[in-house]
């Protein structure tokens, strides 16, 4: 019998994938294996009976990976399994900063008792009049599951795709579309495109990577969107760059932005991997591993 911990509510149809006996209520100190999505375990105790974490999706800087080391836990996460919620989403976030969805559904909403809004129409398709995407340079910084997910998909509604990854595997090149560029320097990403959009990890080599210096060689007016992680924005430099316009939107799925209350900053409650679709493969992924781990001894990351 397996104890296995639930930190956040999981989707529960992944626990049936296991086959061997198993308490999937057991309690966080009791668990031979827990499952996470983004509950913070730094400061967590991790018992001597821990075999394994899984986490529920891309991300693991929740989970204290040296301490795991150091006691041998195994820790697994969910890559690609979240990739086109996410891809979804920076497409979504690409057109709210290209025309200004959220102030014209509001601006309706204002006036629906209006009898006349028929007529005011004409003057919001002036005053929310907005730009496309299709033939814009768009700069994809990190190619990984969602970065090249979101590169296909830019490429077939026309834009022109520069794809930045330092680390690209052979297998994940031969999955990005021919029409996708890739560039050596993430520089030349700066220089040369319109929307840049951010899929890297959250590391010290990547802390606060959008910083002003980054923002020096952007062109004016840029749309800068992250669905990745909040410390890979400098967001002092950010709020500089929006005051400017520099940076002419950004969205960003961190509400803890410094720039949360600003006009050109469009902020979402970290949505990117919230879909149903997302959270059932997360779920399967994370279980599949774990049991796999658990039942057979494998140690697999999908
Ligand atoms: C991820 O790392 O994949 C996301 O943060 C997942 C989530 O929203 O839970």
């Amino acid at each position: 019998m397996y104890n296995i911990n639930c930190l956040n509510n999981i989707a529960g149809i992944g626990l049936d994938l296991f086959t061997t006996d198993y308490n999937k209520d057991a309690s966080y100190e009791e668990a031979d294996a827990v499952l996470v999505r983004s509950a913070k375990m730094h400061d967590m105790e991790l018992s001597d009976r821990l075999l394994a974490i899984a986490r529920a999706g891309a991300g693991v800087n929740n989970i204290p990976l040296d301490k795991c080391a150091e006691k041998g836990i195994v820790v697994f996460n969910t890559p690609g399994a979240n990739a086109n919620a996410v891809k979804e989403q920076v497409i979504l976030a690409m057109l709210l900063a290209s025309r200004d969805y959220i102030g014209a559904v509001d601006w309706v909403k204002a006036n629906a008792d209006d009898a006349d809004i028929a007529k005011s129409t004409e003057k919001a398709k002036k005053a929310f009049a907005g730009t496309e995407i299709l033939g814009k340079k768009l700069g994809v910084i990190g190619l990984g599951a969602i970065g090249a997910m979101v590169a296909n998909s830019a490429a077939a509604l026309g834009m022109q795709v520069y794809g930045y990854d330092p680390y690209l595997s052979v297998n994940a090149a031969w999955s990005i579309n021919r029409d996708v560029k890739h560039i050596v320097n993430v520089e030349d990403i700066y220089r040369e495109c319109d929307y840049i959009t951010i899929h890297v990890p959250a590391l010290d080599s990547t802390k606060g990577m959008i910083n002003k210096a980054a923002f020096n060689m952007m062109k004016d007016g840029v749309v800068v969107i992250n669905c990745a992680r909040d410390i890979l924005v400098d967001e002092n430099a950010m709020v500089d760059a929006l005051a400017s316009g520099k940076v002419k939107k950004y969205v960003t799925d961190f509400p803890n932005t410094l720039s949360v209350k600003l006009e050109n900053t469009i902020v979402l409650p970290h949505l990117g991997a919230s879909t149903k679709e997302a959270e059932d493969n997360c779920a399967v992924m994370a279980v599949k591993e774990l049991r796999d781990y658990i039942e057979n001894g494998n140690i697999r990351n999908s």
